[in-house]
């Protein structure tokens, strides 16, 4: 799969973010299966805990605008190694797709490519009879 547009789109993001407490600005942006991109940025808030990374923005504002099933994930940071989501995320992200290409790439364009699969397995199981 080639993640160019939807790294583009987590770029355009990250310069949204408001990250004014640890300077770290994250941008991402998510490929619905009916062929738009909606993305995210990360916010934080002085109450440390209540910030919200670029991927659950996305997943978030993605909901609400009626889009449930996605193809792919772009994430987007200014950092050496390319940034793959926290656990939260993955868990937000699992919650909506079993099988996720996720794209990290850093502003070098080093990309680490991997699945919600791998870095979340068996993120449902047991869990409600499953
Ligand atoms: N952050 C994200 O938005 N996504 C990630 O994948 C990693 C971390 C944000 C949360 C916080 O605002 C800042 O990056 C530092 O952790």
């Amino acid at each position: 799969m080639n993640f160019d547009l939807l790294i583009d789109a987590a770029k355009q993001a990250r310069a949204s973010a408001y990250a004014p407490y640890s300077k770290f600005a994250v941008g991402a942006a998510l490929l619905t299966k009916s062929g738009r991109i909606i993305t995210g940025c990360n916010v934080e808030n002085l109450s440390f805990g209540l910030t919200i990374c670029a991927e659950r923005a996305a997943v978030f504002t993605a909901i609400a605008g009626g889009e449930k099933e996605f193809e792919a994930i772009a994430v987007v940071a200014d950092s050496v190694s390319p940034v793959t989501p926290c656990g939260a995320c993955r868990q937000v992200l699992s919650e909506f797709a079993s099988e996720l290409p996720i794209c990290s790439a850093n502003l070098d364009d080093v990309r680490f490519v991997s699945t919600i699969q791998e870095l979340l397995p068996r993120a449902k199981e047991g869990i409600l009879g499953t």
